[in-house]
């Protein structure tokens, strides 16, 4: 069902999902050491509508921000942006009398000139932005140098122009996974699959994944257009095994780049799909344990 959705959002270019405060919330706890003093910028949001804006407004004090930004986009008209830059009015709460909202000469679209601008000025980037331009979007955030910590399909991370970043390890997956978003109507809908990608340091990334499978011929099949067995489950990678092994594309939410490598995605040797006999086991990621 959840995933049903995302196909469909992704097929009419729907981009009109909001995130929960709670899934906000859930995510952003494991980075409040990173806030300090910073400037945070959501540059895919509807500032009077957004969660984003919401929790950071909430937690300006808490988290030390320095300034919070949000662009609104329109399609088709100039916009604006709204800023925090503290408790402007000295009434000893941050909340909407202290915003300052802009107009913007274009239309808050996060490629724009303007928004490139602010985004060249911030240190943070945290949003849900389109799943339409992920293949945009995630791109220029790397190439930005700015920390970032956004919403996307899991999916994604296997675009071309993107597992290269994953691979490399320029960026990664954070710990929790939004399943209920609120549409423009008020009403929900239920996605499968999404996550949070950041290039923000987390523990979670240090972690090892528990092992306790010992490698045996039976139970680790090798393809036959690739020399690498297919372990079809993250939890039963063998600890012995120091060949190449396909596992999982969700095998990446628990990856520790200390603990594993990644060597290449989905293709064998002869630029087709990993396939053993007559199994072609769906999305496999080709990694090896890292020799310590
Ligand atoms: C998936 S929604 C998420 C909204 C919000 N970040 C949230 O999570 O509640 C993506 C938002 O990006 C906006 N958007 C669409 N195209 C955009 C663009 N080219 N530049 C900036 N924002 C865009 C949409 O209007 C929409 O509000």
């Amino acid at each position: 069902m959840g995933n049903k959705n995302l196909c469909k959002a992704q097929k009419v270019k729907n981009d009109e999902f909001y995130t929960q405060l709670t899934d906000i919330e859930k995510e952003l706890k494991h980075y409040s050491d990173h806030f300090k003093n910073k400037i945070v910028f959501c540059n895919c949001n509807d500032p009077e509508e957004s969660n984003f804006w919401k929790y950071f407004e909430l937690n300006f004090v808490k988290l030390g921000i320095k300034k919070l930004i949000s662009t609104h986009y329109e399609k088709d008209k100039p916009s604006y942006k709204l800023e925090i830059s503290g408790d402007i009015n000295n009434d000893g709460v941050i909340d909407k009398l202290d915003i300052i909202k802009t107009p913007l000469k274009q239309n808050g679209d996060f490629r724009s000139e303007e928004c490139i601008e602010i985004l060249n000025q911030c240190d943070i980037v945290v949003t849900n932005p389109p799943f339409s331009l992920m293949k945009e979007y995630i791109p220029l955030m790397v190439n930005s140098g700015k920390k970032f910590l956004i919403i996307a399909p899991l999916n994604s991370i296997t675009y071309q122009n993107i597992f290269p970043y994953i691979k490399n390890n320029k960026i990664w997956i954070g710990y929790t996974t939004p399943k209920i978003f609120t549409q423009p109507d008020k009403t929900t809908k239920a996605f499968g699959n999404i996550i949070w990608v950041t290039n923000i340091d987390i523990k979670k990334r240090h972690e090892k994944i528990i092992l306790y499978k010992k490698y045996n011929e039976l139970d680790y099949p090798k393809y036959d257009n690739y020399d690498a067995i297919e372990v079809s489950q993250t939890k039963n990678i063998p600890i012995d095994y120091d060949g190449h092994m396909g596992v999982p594309i969700s095998f990446l939410c628990k990856h520790n780049p200390n603990q594993f490598e990644i060597i290449r995605f989905r293709i064998g040797n002869d630029n087709k799909d990993l396939k053993y006999g007559s199994t072609y086991p769906f999305q496999r990621i080709i990694i090896k344990h890292k020799q310590s």
